[in-house]
């Protein structure tokens, strides 16, 4: 997403994005939303760039991206998987889950596979704790998940199953 054939990202994508917003002061937080649409995260060089066309200092761009959990600052895959580890979904075996897809995929909580199509994270509980263990495969929520119905949902999801 977002990135030039031989692999570099391209920058160019966000001319159309300052175009819009050029009358516009203070506009920062839509465009870096537009950026996270194209790149699917937002990559140090955009923020930068970002910085710069708007004349800000790069620390408040930071200070914004980091303060809102919408924005992601590390590559993101197309699917994410998020695994609750909260008390009641630990003992009822997210640690198992978790080490199933360690093992399947290669990733740990926090990383995306290299092909950009899968990425874990922890989630401390959502309020489901009855249904636990839970995992929310994009906004699939699926609770009293077991380890072979987690893999396969997932791999059916990322089109590898
Ligand atoms: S601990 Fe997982 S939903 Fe509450």
């Amino acid at each position: 997403m977002g990135v030039t054939n031989n692999g570099a990202m391209d920058l160019s994508l966000m001319d159309e994005v300052f175009e819009k917003y050029k009358e516009q002061r203070g506009a920062l937080i839509p465009i870096l939303q537009k950026a996270q649409a194209i790149y699917g995260y937002l990559p140090p060089e955009v923020l930068k760039l970002i910085a710069d066309r708007l004349g800000v200092s790069i620390g408040k761009v930071y200070g914004v991206a980091t303060f809102y959990a919408q924005f992601y600052l590390e590559r993101r895959g197309k699917h994410v998987l998020r695994l609750c580890d909260g008390t009641a979904c630990h003992v009822k075996g997210t640690p198992v889950l978790m080490t199933a897809v360690e093992e399947e995929f290669n990733i740990s909580p926090g990383e995306t596979t290299d092909d950009g199509q899968l990425t874990v994270e922890i989630i401390y509980c959502m309020g489901s704790c009855a249904l636990a263990p839970v995992a929310v495969l994009d906004n699939q929520v699926m609770g009293r998940i077991r380890q072979e119905m987690l893999l396969r949902k997932v791999k059916k999801q990322i089109g590898a199953g």
